[in-house]
């Protein structure tokens, strides 16, 4: 899996996604401190724990360098970045019954404006599964050569030198 590379000086506008956002009733904003629970829990049973080292990371500031997709107090999608590792954008995720309805494409363009106002000029789409999805909604492109990447295989015990 790749990563994919992103201008910030070229995102799409962002008024239109989330009006589209506001029509279906889904508020797109951080998570507070005491969502932490909730959010984490959802994302360990929507998209397994994998994604939890990360997800909790994103807790350690404030705001929390997440967003989250919600409507009537339902989780419906999440997004971090900087958590990964600086100027990566990801995990996220979109529960599956809510794919299609642009919520992934909110979640993505308002954590890209986030690093665009923390001062990044290139966000990076950190080890991709769908490419097609990013190449489509903000003009992403294949960093060459970048599989593995960054990514190393988690330690899995604590071994003790003999
Ligand atoms: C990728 C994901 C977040 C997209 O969320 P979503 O809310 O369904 O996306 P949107 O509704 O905003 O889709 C925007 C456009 O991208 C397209 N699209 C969505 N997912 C796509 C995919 N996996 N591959 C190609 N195109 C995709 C949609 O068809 C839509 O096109 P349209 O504007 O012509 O209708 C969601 O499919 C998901 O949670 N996938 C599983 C987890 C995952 O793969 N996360 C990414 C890890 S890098």
């Amino acid at each position: 899996m790749s990563d994919m590379l992103v201008k910030l000086y070229e995102l799409p506008a962002i008024a239109p996604v989330l009006q589209r956002m506001t029509a279906q009733g889904i508020a797109i904003r951080h998570p507070q401190p005491g969502d932490q629970r909730a959010v984490l829990s959802w994302v360990k049973r929507h998209f397994g724990k994998g994604w939890l080292p990360e997800c909790e990371l994103a807790f350690r500031t404030v705001p929390a360098a997440c967003l989250i997709a919600v409507r009537d107090q339902t989780l419906l999608g999440f997004a971090c970045y900087d958590c990964t590792a600086k100027n990566f954008f990801g995990p996220t995720g979109v529960v599956e019954s809510a794919h299609g309805s642009g919520i992934g494409t909110a979640l993505l363009l308002t954590a890209l404006d986030r690093m665009k106002q923390a001062g990044y000029g290139y966000a990076i789409i950190g080890g991709v599964g769908p490419t097609a999805f990013y190449a489509k909604t903000v003009g992403a492109v294949v960093i060459e050569g970048s599989s593995p990447g960054i990514y190393t295989e988690p330690l899995t015990g604590s071994r003790e030198v003999r």
